[in-house]
């Protein structure tokens, strides 16, 4: 049950996440502060006629970086060439797809935190200088020849910008990260994609939904489906609070945003470690759970809604956390 709270991507989000993605700038809900400099970049470089600087965007999982990058490069009115950085695993894939971009394309490089050492050190020139060097032979024969490219932008994503090396940091001119989203904001990412849907919502059972959705909009779209269904199955003609808190709480969902997984975390840590300081590692390890979801899905929600606290000697629970999984166990 945990999974459905999970911010990660998972296979029935597919098909809904192309129907309900924002497809141009207005659709765009918040991130203010990111829209208006992108959009910024975009005219700049349309009036320029120049390629849109290289840009990383940075956040946890599900908050848009993906929907925005395809804005961007419909908006540039270019092609957009999306690669996942495990995916990449040999220098000539990379300079296969480098060579084949058309002037000013868009490259989306996914968990380009993941790249390897070997070919991240190929996008080094490629963003600075717009060109290939390929090393050919070893030792003092090796060569190293060079290959000219059309100017092109990179959008770099990654749920970890802290486990991204500087020589790659520095080459994006624009960086940006995310920031979850606001209880308003998400209400109206909800209210847009109800009518998507066809579904009727109450006000305060929108207030409800968005409350509920961990500042995620990817989050928030599969509340919203779980409620459809709901309202299908019991042949409602529209959603209620009352309809929307059952349907939720069917999902163990509690009234801040948190599922199974976040509490037995909070649970964990008051129990087993007194409520902290406790180790990443040892967390995880009486979790059972691995250390990039513990840190990459579940850490970040709960350090913004201040239920625990990072100290350098490790994680704590704060007295909110304490509270809030005291009242539940
Ligand atoms: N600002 C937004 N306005 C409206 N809908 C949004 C917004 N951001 C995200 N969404 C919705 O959330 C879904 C997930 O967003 P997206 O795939 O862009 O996230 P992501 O940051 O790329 O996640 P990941 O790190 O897992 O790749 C989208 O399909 C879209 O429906
Ligand atoms: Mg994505």
């Amino acid at each position: 049950m945990s999974e459905f709270l999970s911010a990660e991507l998972q296979d029935d989000d597919y098909q809904s996440e192309v129907k309900l993605r924002p497809s141009n700038f207005s659709e765009y809900v918040g991130q203010r502060k990111i829209v208006q400099n992108i959009e910024l970049m975009v005219e700049a470089s349309k009036l320029r006629k120049g390629s849109m600087d290289h840009v990383l965007l940075s956040g946890p999982p599900g908050l848009g970086k993906t929907s925005l990058a395809m804005i961007i490069a419909k908006e540039l009115g270019v092609g957009l060439h999306v690669i996942s950085g495990p995916a990449l695993e040999k220098k000539g894939d990379l300079a296969a797809l480098l060579t084949n971009l058309a002037p000013r394309d868009v490259l989306f490089i996914d968990e380009i935190h993941r790249l390897h050492i070997s070919i991240e050190e190929i996008l080094y020139s490629a963003m600075e200088d717009f060109r290939l060097d390929i090393i050919m032979g070893q030792g003092v024969s090796a060569r190293t020849m060079q290959i000219d490219l059309v100017p092109f932008t990179l959008i770099g994503a990654t749920t970890r910008a802290g486990l991204l090396s500087n020589p790659l940091r520095d080459r994006f001119q624009a960086q940006f990260s995310y920031d979850f989203y606001q209880d308003d904001e998400l209400a109206a990412i909800i209210h847009a994609n109800a009518k998507k849907l066809d579904l009727d919502i109450e006000e305060e059972a929108l207030l409800e939904m968005a409350k509920r959705s961990r500042g995620t909009p990817r989050v928030a779209n599969r509340i919203l489906r779980r409620v459809r269904d709901y309202v299908l199955v019991k042949r409602l003609s529209k959603a209620t609070a009352v309809e929307v808190d059952k349907s939720l709480s069917l999902l163990e969902i509690d009234e801040l945003g948190l599922g199974t997984l976040d509490r037995k975390i909070l649970q964990v840590m008051n129990e087993y470690y007194g409520g902290g300081p406790v180790g990443i590692d040892a967390l995880c390890a009486t979790l059972g759970e691995s250390r990039d979801t513990i840190e990459e899905v579940h850490e970040p929600f709960l350090l913004k809604e201040g239920l625990i606290i990072r100290t350098p000697r490790g994680r704590q629970l704060s007295e909110k956390g304490k509270k809030h999984i005291i009242l539940r166990t």
